[in-house]
């Protein structure tokens, strides 16, 4: 329950997991400096994500296929486009993020200081999804260097520079259709092409439609797993025991579970947003119609009354109640892709090294909020 309510929270250049742990024993929600309620706690998270009549997702002016739609026209997006990310339709993938994982770890240096976010993160999501969507390797500088700009843009605040950055991925997207557009033939045969034939309530995607999609699943995700995979890193190198557990050779199952632990601990998907459609009591707090609220992942993840101690490792306890990948009907429809690039890349590392332990000649640095997970893990392969 919130005792009192702070009204000038600033997350601005703070590790926002350290913040919210610091808040969440004292407050469920507070507001922020932007007028933002933000839900703290496991259970009003929970609560918010499950009442999508109250909590709306249409937060945005802009087009956003599925995540800034409700009730029925999100369902039928949905169902268009959640068959391209079901572990049957990712199977024949498998064999190719494999050999994008073994590359690019067999191209790390040994015995010298690997940024794991920036050489190993970054560098392995950018070329995971080029090759799950048929994208050239030439784009894969273009878009190292928009997952750049676009946290620099979110961490700015600076909203004409992210507008900006976000229209700049639109023109970098329309340049991979247009090829796919003038060509005929079996060459076109890739994931792109097959999602611009998708049809949804019995007509095909507009290019509009096409380039959100497209957006949401590489836009916000190389940075998603990216991060992800640096806080994976940081943690194996942290925790040696853990390492050379996975090192020894699990199966696919243990290790899926391990990472969704791994990134319960230390989940570096910070929030998404909602609306009130009506006035809402949660958390004792009494919000009005059209209240801007954040759920919060990754304070709800660490929430003692749920998890006790948040950062003991438990995966099999856990599991039912870790919210990395969401809950309710926007829960994400990329879990499977991303837990599947994250175990290949993880199997993949160990496979090739001996140990992977932080270099102690530099410091590590968290990353600022609206970025959650660390700006830099400095480790050294041997
Ligand atoms: C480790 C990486 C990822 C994390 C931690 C993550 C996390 C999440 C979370 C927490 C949500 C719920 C949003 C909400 O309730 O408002 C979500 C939604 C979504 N995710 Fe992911 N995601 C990841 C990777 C991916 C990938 C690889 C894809 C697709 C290629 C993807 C596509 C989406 C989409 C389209 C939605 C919106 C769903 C809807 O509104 O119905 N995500 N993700």
């Amino acid at each position: 329950m919130t005792d009192h309510m702070p009204d000038d929270l600033s997350a601005v250049g703070r590790d926002m997991r350290a913040y919210t742990d610091e808040l969440r024993p004292r407050h469920g929600v507070v507001r922020n400096v932007q007028g933002e309620w933000v839900l703290l706690r496991h259970e009003l998270v929970v609560e918010a994500a499950l009442s999508d009549d109250r909590f709306s997702n249409a937060v945005s002016s802009h087009l956003q296929i599925p995540n800034g739609m409700d009730s029925d026209e999100h369902t039928a997006y949905r169902d268009a486009l959640d068959r391209f990310l079901t572990p049957d339709a990712l199977a024949p993938f498998h064999e190719r993020f494999r050999r994008v994982a073994a590359d690019l770890v067999a191209s790390l240096p040994r015995d010298v200081a690997v940024d794991a976010v920036s050489q190993v993160g970054v560098r392995f999501a950018v070329r995971a999804q080029s090759a799950w969507l048929g994208w050239p390797a030439d784009l894969e500088d273009r878009l190292v260097a928009w997952v750049a700009e676009n946290h620099a843009a979110t961490r700015s605040g600076d909203k004409a520079w992210t507008q900006k950055v976000a229209e700049s991925f639109d023109d970098l997207i329309l340049s991979v259709l247009e090829p796919r557009r003038a060509a005929r033939g079996d060459d076109t045969d890739d994931l792109t092409a097959r999602l611009m034939q998708t049809e949804v309530s019995g007509r095909r995607l507009t290019d509009a439609e096409i380039v959100s999609v497209l957006r949401n699943w590489t836009g916000g995700d190389l940075g998603s797993i990216a991060q992800c995979v640096g806080v994976l890193i940081h943690y194996l190198a942290t925790h040696p025991a853990v390492q050379d557990h996975l090192r020894a050779g699990v199966p696919d199952a243990e290790i899926d579970a391990i990472i969704d632990e791994i990134l319960r601990i230390d989940d570096p998907f910070l929030s998404n947003r909602r609306v009130t459609t009506c006035p809402v009591a949660i958390g004792g707090v009494q919000l009005p119609q059209g209240a801007r609220v954040k759920l919060n992942w990754t304070s709800a993840n660490r929430d003692e009354a749920t998890f006790g101690n948040p950062d003991s490792m438990d995966p099999e306890r856990n599991a039912d109640r870790n919210l990395v990948y969401g809950i309710g009907k926007h829960a994400c429809p990329g879990r499977w892709l991303a837990t599947l690039e994250m175990r290949i890349a993880l199997q993949e590392l160990l496979a090739a090294t001996s140990s992977i332990a932080l270099d102690p000649q530099q410091s590590t640095e968290r990353a600022a909020s609206p970025v959650g997970g660390w700006a830099k893990v400095a480790v050294v392969l041997a």
